[in-house]
């Protein structure tokens, strides 16, 4: 029998451990989001949705990187690279701050749905705050001339990073937090029916299957839309949605998509939602992969 790789059950056991993490997870995840209420703005960009994926990722780059390079002066550089060491932890000190806020606001937005993801995001960013703390203290030290003790808080810092760093791994590449959800889906490539055409009503969303897609149908001014149900964000249910003007608005964070293609009016989506042609034939109404 294949077993697991050993990081993958750490992770489950964090997951199983940490459970005493949801009321509180609960509470600052919707603080959060009351800071920073989606209705575009800073909110938008710190969603990532001016790039089309999440931010967070990119920026993770200038801490990790920064420090990852004064940790290894530390180790290779010699006296000569003491100063520069400095600086590199200085820099990724200065990137932490915006970096942990695009995380934060991600991770408000894995509620609703499975809890434990947001489990393993408090846990992550325990981790990535300690190595902050940590190389905020090295900075200190260095800055008071005792080098020794800020390589030491320094490599605790990586230590901590590098956990924080794998956490993370784990939530995008593991378990899918912050990827396009539509991103595997099957299209219809050619008509297929979805539902009797008499089931809609004028401006009403309504859901319907193209096979096992799920799909949200529109009809307004004698016009047919056809949209993936699943919101590309975190999966919320279009049809549940409220329209607003020519968008539908996603009931869990509130992304706005164009019923026409798909695009994004408003974030925090970073992902424009796939549209499908659409017709009624014999009563019924059809749907294709657009051409
Ligand atoms: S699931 Fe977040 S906006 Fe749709």
């Amino acid at each position: 029998m294949a077993e697991r790789p050993r990081a993958h059950a750490l992770s489950e056991r964090i997951v199983a451990s940490s459970a005493a993490l949801d009321g509180a997870g609960s509470v600052i995840a919707k603080k959060i989001r009351g800071i920073m209420p989606a209705g575009g703005g800073v909110k938008d960009v710190l969603s990532g949705v001016f790039l089309g994926h999440a931010l967070h990722p990119l920026l993770t780059d200038v801490p990790i990187g920064a420090w990852t390079s004064a940790t290894i002066l530390d180790l290779v550089g010699g006296e000569s690279s003491r100063p520069a060491a400095q600086k590199l932890v200085g820099i990724g000190l200065a990137a932490a701050a915006p970096t942990a806020w695009t995380g934060w606001t991600d991770w408000a937005d894995t509620e609703p749905g499975n809890p434990t993801v947001r489990r393993l995001g408090l846990v992550h960013a325990a981790a990535n705050g300690t190595a902050a703390l940590m190389y905020g203290l090295s900075l200190a030290a260095r800055r008071r001339g005792a080098h020794t003790t800020g390589v030491v808080f320094g490599l605790a810092g990586a230590g901590a990073m590098g956990a924080g760093g794998w956490l993370g791994g784990d939530l995008v590449f593991a378990r899918g937090v912050g990827v396009n959800q539509t991103a595997f889906d099957a299209e219809p490539g050619d008509w297929t029916a979805v539902l009797d055409a008499s089931m809609l009503s004028d401006d009403r969303p309504t859901a319907a299957l193209a096979g096992e897609l799920p799909l949200v149908v529109v009809k307004r001014d004698g016009t047919i839309y056809a949209m993936a149900d699943r919101c590309a964000h975190r999966g919320g249910p279009l049809h549940e949605g409220e329209l607003e003007g020519d968008c539908i608005a996603c009931p869990w964070h509130g992304s706005r998509f164009r019923l026409a293609d798909g695009s994004v009016e408003r974030g925090p989506s970073a992902y424009p939602q796939p549209v499908y042609e659409a017709r009624v034939h014999d009563g019924r109404v059809e749907v294709r992969a657009a051409r």
